[in-house]
């Protein structure tokens, strides 16, 4: 499908997560599509979003992922106090990092793709043909707990054995406040930094920063909930391992 502006244009029009929030307006219009860039995301990793995670000291910027999916739940129907459980989540990753790291208005950029990818996520096509527009359309695999862990399969990249990250969670933050707060005002998650669980993780990469979250918290109580619930999610993944 053809990735029509004027369509998401109006589609979001009544979509407040479709409002970037990066660091002021960018300079002139957008910059004509750019290059594959370089493997290395040297240029990329000196436009972290800001946050007060530990920093990666030591380790380079492997990839930089979109995440699109559910945070599950689960809840004691009728027990309208009790609070609801996190049986983990599910995501596909796509690759934003290799488009981002040539990219000039990538700082501009940053802050707006996970609450515009969330908006469109009921709008499969138009999410398609958004995501091609940007050139981030290439899935590099999936996110999802393996038991009670947090895992990042990359199945798709090459060569093989392809990168698989177990990780654990080191570290959290709010999401800021002008983080979009998800399809029905759920609230975003927190950002995360998580890093290796028991030297299980393979392929050169060993900690991942969960940042740009929109949306997939839970609500406050199990009121009104069912046993098992997915609030829809979006955040971008930014994964690191030893330098090479
Ligand atoms: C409801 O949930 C609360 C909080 O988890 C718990 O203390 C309470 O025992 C639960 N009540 C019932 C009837 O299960
Ligand atoms: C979360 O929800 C998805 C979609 O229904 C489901 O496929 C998946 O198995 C669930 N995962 C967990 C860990 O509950």
């Amino acid at each position: 499908m053809k990735f029509s502006t004027s369509l998401v244009a109006s589609l979001l029009a009544s979509v407040a997560c479709a409002v970037p929030h990066g660091p002021g307006k960018p300079p002139g219009p957008p910059a004509p599509p750019q290059p594959r860039g370089p493997a290395t995301l040297s240029r990329l990793a000196s436009q972290t979003p800001k946050n007060t995670l530990p920093p990666p000291t030591g380790l380079q910027l492997k990839y930089v992922m979109l995440g699109i999916g559910t945070q599950n739940y689960t809840c004691t129907p009728g027990n309208d106090t009790a609070v609801p459980g996190t049986t983990g989540a599910v995501a596909t990753v796509y690759d934003i990092g290799t488009r981002l790291n040539t990219d000039p208005m990538a700082q501009w950029k940053i802050g707006s793709i996970s609450g515009l990818a969330l908006s469109l996520s009921a709008y499969p096509k138009i999410l398609e043909g958004y995501l091609q527009s940007q050139g981030y359309q290439k899935i590099l695999g999936q996110h999802y707990f393996t038991q009670t862990t947090p895992t990042f399969s990359l199945n798709k990249v090459l060569p093989l054995p392809y990168p698989i990250a177990f990780v654990t969670k080191d570290d959290a933050m709010d999401a800021p406040k002008s983080s979009c707060p998800g399809t029905k005002n759920e609230g975003a998650v927190k950002w995360l930094k998580l890093s290796d669980k028991d030297g299980r993780s393979q392929g050169a990469v060993n900690t991942v920063y969960r940042l740009e979250t929109a949306g997939g918290s839970n609500p406050p109580t199990c009121k009104g909930m069912k046993a098992t619930f997915e609030v829809p999610y979006a955040a971008q993944y930014w994964v690191y391992g030893p330098t090479s």
